[in-house]
């Protein structure tokens, strides 16, 4: 029966940690992407961009399957590992250190600014069709306000650092890095993804301001 139970745990946990690079991480890196387009001004990122992407057929169920579920069941998952992650320490006292409870805290953090974020845009949408056809407007009135941006870019850098670490925490995971000269390797190369994604996610968020 506790075989049973841990061999569903490790099955969640594996899949988790997939889930967290396919989809969700590359849909972070494309999101980072497709709204750095905003520096080309509101014609562009309304009119190719945004009407592009509404006029995808099947979005509804790609929105759904690809970003939807994958991100609750990543971050829903995730949460119940960081309620155990105290009873883990006390199992492996010296194993982990500051980036084991940065991961989980930025997973907390990055579930608040989504809530805040899918909620004031793609949730609000529904109930303002304003906000669709106009998304670059509406993202400049809020990213106007200086608090909205400062959460903006603390949304940014919670997520782009929680990606970084948790690559470089897969190459240990799935067995790709078993010395410790690679996993300097892949430190330096998460590293170097983390400030290139914080610089296009920068670039975009700055794009929106009047
Ligand atoms: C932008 C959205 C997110 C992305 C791109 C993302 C990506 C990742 C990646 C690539 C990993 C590494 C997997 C591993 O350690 O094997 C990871 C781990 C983790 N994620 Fe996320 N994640 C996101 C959101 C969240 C949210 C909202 C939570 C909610 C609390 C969360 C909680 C966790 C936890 C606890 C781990 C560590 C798992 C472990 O040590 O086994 N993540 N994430």
């Amino acid at each position: 029966m506790s075989a049973s139970i841990d061999n569903a745990h490790f099955l969640l946990r594996r899949l988790h940690s997939l889930v967290g690079l396919l989809p969700v991480g590359a849909f972070l890196i494309f999101h980072l992407w497709e709204n750095s387009q905003s520096r080309f001004g509101a014609e562009h990122y309304n009119g190719v961009v945004v009407a592009g992407l509404q006029q995808m057929n099947y979005l509804p169920l790609l929105e759904l399957f690809v970003i939807a579920l994958p991100l609750l069941f990543h971050a829903g998952y995730g949460l119940v590992i960081a309620a155990g992650a105290q009873q883990e320490l006390r199992r492996y006292p010296y194993a982990r250190n500051w980036f084991y409870w940065l991961q989980r805290v930025s997973g907390v953090g990055i579930l608040l600014f989504l809530l805040a974020h899918v909620g004031t845009t793609r949730v609000w949408g529904l109930v303002e069709p304003a906000v669709h056809t106009d998304l670059y407007g509406h993202l400049q009135g809020l990213l106007s306000l200086p608090w909205v941006f400062a959460a903006y870019v603390l949304g940014l850098l919670l997520a782009v650092f929680h990606l970084a670490n948790g690559l470089w925490a897969m190459g240990i995971v799935w067995g790709l890095t078993t010395s410790a000269q690679a996993q300097q390797r892949l430190a330096y190369a998460c590293a170097g993804l983390g400030l290139l994604l914080m610089a296009l996610g920068l670039h975009g968020l700055i794009g929106f301001l009047p």
